[in-house]
C-alpha cells in the first residue's frame, strides 16, 4: 500500500477534506492519512510515497525530516529543497528574466543589526545609502515587506518618505524589499496545481479578509487571462512549486506578479469559499494520486535551466521563440544574457484553466 501523508499547521478544513477525498476515490494500492512523525532516524525511510507539506515553513523541525524524507524516495510538495532556497528578491528578479511583469523593487539593509554581528560585520555596506536614488526608482508610494514574509507580516503601506523611514524603523532585524505599489484596477490571486492547472480568482485585497474572494468582479478580457495563465505556469515551473498561488495586479492592462512564494497557500474554506475549495481538493487530490502511482523523485534545480546555466526544456526550446523585452521600470538592470521568452500556454494547458466564475469573462 502506497501511503500519502499530510502534514499540517494550524489550518483546519483542507487537511481533512483531502485525505477524506483521496481515500473517497478508492484507488487501488493509494491510501492517505495524516502524517505521524516522531524522532526520525537518519537510516530509516519514512512510509509515505508522497507527502504534501503545509508547514515546514514555520516549522524547522518539519523542513528537515522532509528533506532526509525526499533523499530517501518519498516524493515532496512543495520540494522542501525549492523552497529554502525561495526569496521574494530572487522571484522578482527570476520574473523579469522571464519576462513576466513585475514592480521595480530594491532590497534594502537590516535596519538593526542581526543578532550576533556587530558595526564590523556590516563594513561592505555602502553609507549613506543612496536614499534618493531609491526613491527616484521605486517612488514615495510603496510596499515595504520582508524578503521572505507571509501572511502580511510585517507589510506596510506607504505613501510618502516619512511613511517609508518609520515604517523602516520598525523592521528590526528584518530583511525586507521596498517595491512599487501598483495601481490596480483588478486583482487575482492564481492557484497553479501540477504547475499546470490554474484557476483565476478574483481576489480583493482591500475587502475583510472574509470577504476578498470577492462574488461580482467585473468581468476581464481573453488575452489578459491568457496572459495570466502563462505568466502563473511560468513562474510555478521556473521555481518547482507544484501547489502555488500567484497573485497579480492589474494596471493599465498589465498584469503585475505581486507575490508568488506561497507555497502553502491559504485553501481554507471559509477565506476561499465552496466553490474554490471543492476545485481545489479535487485538483491536488488528483495531482497527489498521479505522484503515488508514479512515484517520481524530485527532480534537479529547475530556475538553473531559466538562469541560462542548465540544459532544460527551457534552454532547448529558447531556440525557437523570439525574446519579448522584460517589462521592468529598468531593463537595462538585468544581467546581460536575455532569457528566452516563454511560450504561450499549450491548448492543453488552457484546456486545464479553471476560471471562477465571479471573475468570468468572455472566451
Ligand atoms: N507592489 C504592490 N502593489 C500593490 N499592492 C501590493 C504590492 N505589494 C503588496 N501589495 C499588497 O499587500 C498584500 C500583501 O503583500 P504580499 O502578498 O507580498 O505579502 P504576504 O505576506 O506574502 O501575503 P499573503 O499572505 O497574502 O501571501 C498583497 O496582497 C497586496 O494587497
Ligand atoms: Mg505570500
Amino acid at each position: 500500500m502506497k501511503k500519502i501523508g499530510v502534514l499540517f499547521g494550524a489550518e483546519n478544513s483542507f487537511p481533512s477534506a483531502l485525505v477524506e477525498r483521496i481515500n473517497a476515490r478508492n484507488v487501488n494500492g493509494i491510501s492517505a492519512e495524516f502524517v505521524e512523525v516522531g524522532a526520525p532516524q537518519l537510516d530509516k525511510a519514512p512510509p509515505y510515497a508522497v507527502i504534501l507539506d503545509r508547514a515546514s515553513h514555520s516549522v524547522p523541525f518539519y523542513r528537515a525530516y522532509l528533506k532526509h524524507a525526499a533523499l530517501k524516495g518519498t516524493e515532496i510538495v512543495n520540494n522542501p529543497f525549492w523552497s529554502s532556497a525561495d526569496d521574494k528578491f530572487f522571484n522578482y528578479t527570476l520574473a523579469a528574466r522571464l519576462h513576466v511583469a513585475v514592480p521595480p523593487t530594491v532590497i534594502l539593509p537590516h535596519k538593526q543589526l542581526p543578532n550576533g554581528t556587530t558595526d564590523r560585520t556590516m563594513r561592505n555596506l555602502q553609507f549613506p545609502l543612496d536614499w534618493d536614488g531609491l526613491f527616484a526608482y521605486v517612488g514615495e508610494h510603496g510596499f515595504l515587506k520582508p524578503v521572505d514574509g507571509g501572511g502580511w507580516r510585517d507589510v506596510h503601506h506607504v505613501h510618502s518618505r516619512e511613511e517609508f523611514f518609520r515604517a523602516y524603523d520598525q523592521s528590526r532585524d528584518l530583511c525586507m524589499i521596498y517595491q512599487k505599489a501598483i495601481e490596480y484596477s483588478q486583482y487575482f490571486r492564481c492557484f497553479v496545481i501540477g504547475r499546470r492547472k490554474v484557476r483565476i480568482m478574483a481576489y480583493d485585497p482591500r475587502r475583510p479578509y472574509e470577504e476578498r474572494y470577492v462574488k461580482n468582479a467585473p468581468p476581464t478580457s481573453r488575452s489578459l487571462l491568457r496572459r495570466m495563465t502563462r505568466d502563473a505556469i511560468t513562474l510555478c515551473d521556473a521555481l518547482g512549486y507544484d501547489l502555488n498561488t500567484v497573485e497579480f495586479a492589474v494596471e493599465k492592462g498589465i498584469p503585475y506578479a505581486i507575490d508568488f512564494m506561497n507555497p502553502a497557500p491559504d485553501a481554507d474554506l471559509y477565506s476561499v469559499g465552496q466553490a474554490n475549495f471543492d476545485w481545489i481538493v479535487k485538483e491536488v487530490a488528483d495531482m497527489l494520486i498521479a505522484k503515488a502511482k508514479s512515484a517520481a523523485r524530485a527532480s534537479s534545480l529547475r530556475w538553473t535551466a531559466f538562469l541560462g546555466a542548465g540544459t532544460g526544456r527551457a534552454n532547448g526550446a529558447a531556440k525557437k521563440r523570439t525574446a519579448r523585452k522584460p517589462i521592468t521600470a529598468r531593463p537595462e538592470s538585468l544581467s546581460a544574457a536575455p532569457a528566452p521568452a516563454p511560450a504561450a500556454p499549450t491548448e492543453e494547458q488552457l484546456r486545464a484553466v479553471s476560471l471562477c466564475r465571479s471573475s468570468m469573462l468572455e472566451v
